[in-house]
């Protein structure tokens, strides 16, 4: 019998309708349009509104519109992993939550933490539930509400994030299609650069933690751009190599979206035209690990059977990795 590969057979996406614009964000911190879209290539991202509203709300909505579309019952789903570095709760994860507000009951869910990795992570584990035939029907859930942690007095975050959720159905295909390699890795002597410092066990939520601004995200810009360029490229480039494709033999480039010198940088490496390249960076800013499926979601119906995509990310940890799937339908 040929090689269990997962395919994925369906893609959702889900964002909030409030559009935060750059205009907005010159009237919150000193920043201005010309700097944010020329650094980033970001002119408005999304933002969940609401009380009480968390990751799990933006993601059960695209997991709901993903079931509709693939014609999936809730009880046909053998498991759900969710990437999410801004999950709703320390605990239970947000996958549990999603499950239940979306009425998939009594089967394995749990989240996957590898910052703007988390997509790359999540489907490289997913999937391997339908290569070994555990599993028929996985759902990957990629969501993060950055609003949460990102710090709206701080102009060298606040410009570059937004919220939003990207979910996809895997299956098994014995036919070559869905993903065929995929490469993990992390440096967690990274974490200077890129972190959240409370909230954790290490530093507990305290009126001083609050006090001190702790509990937002931090970011060392130039430091992470230069790791980021370097690995996200050197990925990519190593995932063709193993799998002997050239630039001509790619037909998409799904990259991350942090910044589209980022992006622009791993095309060149790859030898692939920016016309090739998945953008959404430009309306959603980098929406963590939602960017992949957001990208695929945004760009479904220019796919086409056989089509093969690399997608590559990195992020917080550092984390990084890259995936090769040649698209199913
Ligand atoms: N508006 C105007 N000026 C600004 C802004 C802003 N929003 N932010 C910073 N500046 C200023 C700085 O203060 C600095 O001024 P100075 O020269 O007077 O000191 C100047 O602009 C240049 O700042 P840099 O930080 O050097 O700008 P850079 O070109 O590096 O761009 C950016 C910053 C966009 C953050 C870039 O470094 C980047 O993209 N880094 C990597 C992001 C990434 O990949 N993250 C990983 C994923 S995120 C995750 O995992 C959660």
């Amino acid at each position: 019998m040929s090689q269990i590969r997962a395919a994925i057979t369906g893609i959702q996406g889900y964002v909030p309708d409030y559009i935060l614009t750059n205009a907005e964000l010159e009237k919150m911190v000193d920043t201005n349009d010309e700097w944010i879209v020329s650094r980033t290539g970001i002119k408005e991202r999304r933002i969940l509104k609401g009380e009480g509203l968390g990751t799990s709300h933006m993601a059960v909505e695209a997991v709901k519109g993903l079931l509709a579309k693939t014609k999936t019952s809730p009880e046909e789903i053998d498991l759900l992993i969710c990437a999410t570095t801004t999950p709703d709760y320390v605990f239970p994860s947000t996958a549990n939550l999603i499950c239940d507000m979306a009425g998939i009951k009594a089967i394995g869910s749990f989240d996957i933490q590898a910052a703007c990795s988390g997509f790359v992570y999540a489907l490289t584990v997913g999937s391997q539930f339908i290569e070994t035939g555990k599993y028929k029907k996985v759902i990957v859930v990629g969501a993060d509400k950055m609003s949460a942690i990102v710090d709206y007095t701080d102009r060298t975050t606040c410009v570059l994030f937004g919220d939003g959720a990207g979910a996809v159905l895997l299956e098994p295909n014995t036919e070559g299609f869905g993903v065929l390699d995929s490469i993990i890795k992390s440096d967690g002597a990274g974490q200077p650069f890129l972190h959240q410092k409370a909230g954790g066990s290490r530093y507990p939520p305290t009126h001083e933690t609050v006090d001190k601004r702790w509990h937002y995200a931090y970011q060392d810009g130039p430091s992470v751009f230069k790791f980021a360029v370097t690995n996200m490229a050197d990925v990519a480039a190593e995932i063709m190599e193993k799998n002997h494709l050239t630039g001509e033999d790619v037909a998409w480039l799904v990259p991350h979206q942090a910044n589209k010198r980022i992006i622009s940088a791993t095309a060149n490496r790859m030898k692939v035209g920016m016309d090739k390249v998945m953008l959404n960076i430009q309306k959603y800013g980098n929406t963590t690990a939602a960017t992949i499926p957001l990208c695929l979601w945004d760009y479904e119906s220019q796919l086409k059977k056989g089509d093969n995509l690399i997608l590559a990310a990195f992020g917080g940890g550092f984390t990084w990795g890259a995936i090769y799937v040649k698209w199913g339908y």
